[in-house]
């Protein structure tokens, strides 16, 4: 089995004062996870080790430089998912930790549940060692500004995946060489979100899924769209239908478009190695290693390929 990895970095409105460094931080978490399978290591490595890169880049909204809840805070989502077993992990409303994709790696590994919210994550993170910031650490300057400036604004959700307000998530799919598939999704969600607010990003079925018997879905976009149309599962539902990765991520979209109004965009593998990156926002950074080929992108229909040694 030829192992690929797609990583994305947010389906919204990036502004041009975004583009270059969020192409950067996915084509350096590809390259990163990549590094993991070339060493035969499993799906569910590579996805880990991708998404925490990104979570560690501030550009991105995961982990450091998430964006702030309506009272000026952060509040981390998170999934990790395998294929072979259906293993996941998730936390949602967590708080202080600079990687929540190795959180949910570890509710999957080390519990008997599969998602722990809000204070019991934090407990869960703090008996097992996981180093606890100081409440500003993972704010950045810029996204301090942008709040105190955006916040005073109400505007419909739909409207934030093309606006400067959405800035969304960051998320990535794998097939290692033993044709095991593993997805990770990982987000501060929405500017000024209600507190406690929980979109689809930690969601099984929602915000990802994996199964080796259909391939791996990361989404990105309107949390509550994504949500109601179940978009990993929906992508899923129609490869086990005989539709190619490209296909199935294109209707599924589409469907969520028309029936509830909402953008977004999806990574998928399949079984096989089938792969796509497919967004209908304005633009989503993203970045996949299939061999030693580097593909990306940020534009609609863009896709630069790089031969690396
Ligand atoms: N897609 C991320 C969120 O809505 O929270």
């Amino acid at each position: 089995m030829k192992p690929v990895i797609v990583v994305h970095g947010g389906a919204w409105a990036i502004p041009d004062a975004f583009a270059e460094a969020s192409v950067a931080g996915v084509k350096a978490a590809a390259q990163a996870g990549s590094e993991v399978l070339k060493r035969g290591g499993s799906a569910l490595d590579t996805v880990e080790v991708a998404v925490r890169t990104m979570e560690d880049d501030p550009v991105f909204d995961a982990g450091h430089g998430a964006v702030l809840n309506a009272d000026g805070e952060v509040e981390l989502d998170a999934i990790i998912m395998e294929g072979k077993t259906l293993a996941a992990g998730a936390v949602s409303s967590v708080r202080n930790i600079a990687n929540p994709v190795s959180l949910a790696r570890a509710v999957m590994e080390k519990t008997d549940h599969i998602m722990l919210t809000g204070h019991g994550a934090n407990l869960f993170a703090e008996s097992i060692g996981v180093p606890i910031l100081m409440p500003d650490a993972l704010v950045t300057k810029e996204e301090r500004k942008e709040w105190e400036h955006y916040k005073k604004y109400i505007v419909g959700v739909k409207e934030l995946f093309n606006s400067q307000w959405g800035h969304d998530t960051v998320g990535a799919v794998a097939l290692d060489s033993f044709g095991n598939v593993a997805c990770a999704t990982s987000t501060g969600g929405i500017r000024n979100k209600m507190v406690g607010r929980v979109g689809d990003s930690p969601i099984i079925g929602s915000g990802g899924y994996a199964d080796n018997k259909s391939g791996a879905v990361s989404c990105t976009g309107h949390g509550e769209s994504i949500l109601k149309v179940t978009l990993a599962r929906l992508i899923l539902f129609h490869m086990d239908q005989g539709r190619t990765a490209s296909e199935a991520a294109e209707c599924s979209l589409q469907y969520m478009g028309e029936r509830v109004q909402g953008g977004g965009g999806v990574i998928v593998v399949s079984p096989t190695g089938d792969w796509t990156a497919t967004f209908t926002t304005e633009r989503m950074a993203w970045a996949a290693m299939d061999g030693n080929l580097l593909y990306y992108g940020l534009n609609p229909k863009e896709n630069i390929k790089e031969t690396l040694n």
